[in-house]
C-alpha cells in the first residue's frame, strides 16, 4: 500500500493518473456511440456541439469531481458525508447502483468484442455478420464471454491504484493511442474513404436547433467523459495536493474526445467502401458488429488483420473503463465497511458478475439498463455534483483546484467556479427532464413487451 500519510493508497505519477482517468474515459462509447450518433445528429454539427459541451458541461463537471474526490480522500459515498453531511449519503449509493448496473452490461458488449477480437485472430469473420452476431449475442456464449472479462477485470482491480489500475493504464493507453490512430491512416486509403468523411461529418447546421440532438450530445458527453457516477471523485481521491486539476481536467476531455473523432475517421470510411450504410442505420450496435464486420470479411487477409487489431483496441479501451466502473464500487464498499481490496473487489465483482447475466441473454434488457442508468442516472448524478461542488461546497473546491494549478490555470478556477454555479445545472436540469420522459416510456415499451 502506498503511504500518503494516512495509509490511504495513491498514484505513482501525474502521467499515470492522466492515463488512468483517460482510460476511464476512452472507451467503448468513444469508438461505438460518439461517431454513431455523430452521424445521426448533424455530422458536423453534432461534432461542434459536443465539443461547446464538453468544453462549458464536461470540464467544469470533471472539475467537480477531482475537486471533491480530492478533498475527501475518500470513495463517493463516504465523501459526501464527510464532507456535505448524511443527507448527501444516498447521492453516493445512487453513484455505487449506477456503477454497478453500468458495469454489468458494459461487460456484456465488451465479452462480444473480446470474441470478435480472438476469432479474426484465429479463425477470421464469419460470412453472415448478421447470423454470426446472433449468436455472439445471446445465450450461454455471451454469459461466458461476459464472467471471462469480468474476470479479469476483477483481477486487475485486485492489483490496486498503483500495482493494478496505474500499471495497466500506462500500458495500455499508448498502445490504444498507436494502434487507433494506424486504423485511421489506413482507412483513409480506402476506396470509399471519401464518401463515408461526407457521411460522417456532413454540416446538416439545423441539427443545432434540435433539442433531441442536444439531448444526445449531453448524455453522450456524460458517459464518454465517465461523469456523473463519482469515477472521477474516486480516481481523484488518491491524489497528493500536487496534480493539477484544471490542466488534468482538460488533458483527459481532449483525449476522450481525439479518440472518438478519429474512431470516426476510422469506422465510416471502412462501412462505406463495401456500401453497408443499411446495417449502421438498423442499430449502434449493428454498426459495431455487423457492418464492421462484414467489411472487414471482404476485405480478405487484410480485413482479417485490421479487424483483429480494430477489435483489440475496443477490449483495451473497454477494460480501462471497466476498471473504473468496478473500483467506484469496491472503493466504497473498502471505505464503508473496511473491507480488504481483495475481498471488497470479488464480492462486488461476483455481483456485478451475476446483474450481467440478465443483459447477457436480453440484448433489450441491456437496451434499457442504458437508458436508467447510463443516461438518467448519470445526468441526476452530474446534477448533484454541480450543485455540491459549486455552491455547499465552494470555498473548499475552490481551495482543492488552486492547490497544484500552475499561475495560468488558478486564474481560470473563479471563471470555471461560476459555469459550474450559473450555466452547468439549469442545462443539466433540462436534459435530465427530457430523460426522465424519455426513460418512462422506455420502461414502459420494455414491459408492453
Ligand atoms: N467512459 C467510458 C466509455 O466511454 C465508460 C465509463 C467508464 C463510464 N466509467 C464510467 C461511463 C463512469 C459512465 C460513468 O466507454
Amino acid at each position: 500500500m502506498a503511504a500518503s500519510g494516512t495509509g490511504r493508497e495513491a498514484f505513482g505519477s501525474r502521467a499515470g493518473f492522466i492515463l488512468a482517468a483517460a482510460g476511464s474515459a476512452v472507451g467503448l462509447g468513444n469508438m461505438w456511440r460518439f461517431p454513431y450518433q455523430a452521424s445521426e445528429g448533424g455530422g458536423a454539427a453534432f461534432v461542434l456541439l459536443y465539443v461547446v459541451l464538453t468544453l462549458i458541461l464536461g470540464i467544469p463537471l470533471m472539475l467537480a469531481e477531482f475537486g471533491i474526490g480530492r478533498r475527501a480522500q475518500l470513495a463517493p459515498v463516504g465523501a459526501l458525508r464527510k464532507l456535505a453531511g448524511r443527507a448527501w449519503v444516498p447521492v453516493g449509493y445512487m453513484f455505487v447502483l449506477a456503477g454497478l448496473l453500468i458495469l454489468s452490461y458494459y461487460s456484456v458488449i465488451a465479452g462480444w468484442t473480446v470474441r470478435y477480437g480472438i476469432e479474426a485472430a484465429f479463425l477470421g469473420f464469419a460470412p453472415s455478420s448478421a447470423d454470426h452476431f446472433g449468436v455472439v449475442a445471446s445465450g450461454g456464449d455471451a454469459v461466458a464471454f461476459h464472467v471471462a472479462f469480468m474476470a479479469l477485470t476483477i483481477l486487475i482491480v485486485v492489483g490496486g491504484v498503483k500495482g493494478g489500475i496505474e500499471r495497466a493504464s500506462l500500458l495500455l493507453m499508448p498502445m490504444l493511442f498507436v494502434i487507433v490512430a494506424g486504423l485511421a491512416l489506413w482507412a483513409a486509403t480506402l476506396d470509399g474513404a471519401g464518401a463515408g468523411y461526407v457521411r460522417y461529418l456532413k454540416p446538416e447546421l439545423d441539427e443545432l436547433m434540435n433539442p433531441a440532438v442536444w439531448r444526445a450530445a449531453a448524455s453522450q458527453a456524460f458517459f464518454s467523459l465517465s461523469l456523473g457516477m463519482g469515477g472521477m471523485l474516486t480516481y481523484a481521491s488518491y491524489l497528493k495536493r500536487n496534480q493539477n486539476l484544471p490542466e488534468s481536467a482538460t488533458v483527459v476531455a481532449f483525449t476522450d474526445f481525439g479518440v472518438a473523432f478519429v474512431a470516426g475517421l476510422l469506422v465510416f470510411p471502412v462501412i462505406y467502401s463495401f456500401a453497408l450504410q443499411g446495417a449502421v442505420s438498423a442499430s449502434t450496435v449493428g454498426a459495431l458488429f455487423i457492418a464492421l464486420p462484414s467489411a472487414f470479411q471482404a476485405m480478405g487477409e487484410a480485413g482479417r488483420v485490421v479487424g483483429t487489431f480494430f477489435f483489440a483496441v475496443l477490449a483495451v479501451g473497454a477494460l480501462t473503463s471497466a476498471i473504473s466502473l468496478l473500483e467506484v464500487v469496491t472503493a466504497s464498499v473498502m471505505d464503508e465497511f473496511g473491507m480488504s481490496r481483495r475481498r471488497a473487489a470479488i464480492g462486488t465483482g461476483a455481483l456485478v458478475t451475476l446483474i450481467g447475466i440478465a443483459p447477457a441473454l436480453d440484448t433489450d434488457a441491456l437496451g434499457l439498463m442504458d437508458k436508467i442508468a447510463g443516461e438518467l442516472l448519470l445526468i441526476a448524478g452530474g446534477l448533484a455534483l454541480a450543485l455540491l461542488a459549486a455552491w455547499k461546497l465552494r470555498a473548499e473546491v475552490r481551495e482543492e483546484l488552486l492547490a497544484g494549478a500552475s499561475p495560468f490555470w488558478q486564474r481560470q478556477v473563479d471563471r470555471i467556479l461560476a459555469v459550474l454555479r450559473w450555466v452547468v445545472p439549469p442545462i443539466v436540469a433540462i436534459v435530465l427532464f427530457f430523460s426522465v420522459i424519455e426513460t418512462l416510456s422506455a420502461v414502459r415499451g420494455f414491459f408492453a413487451g
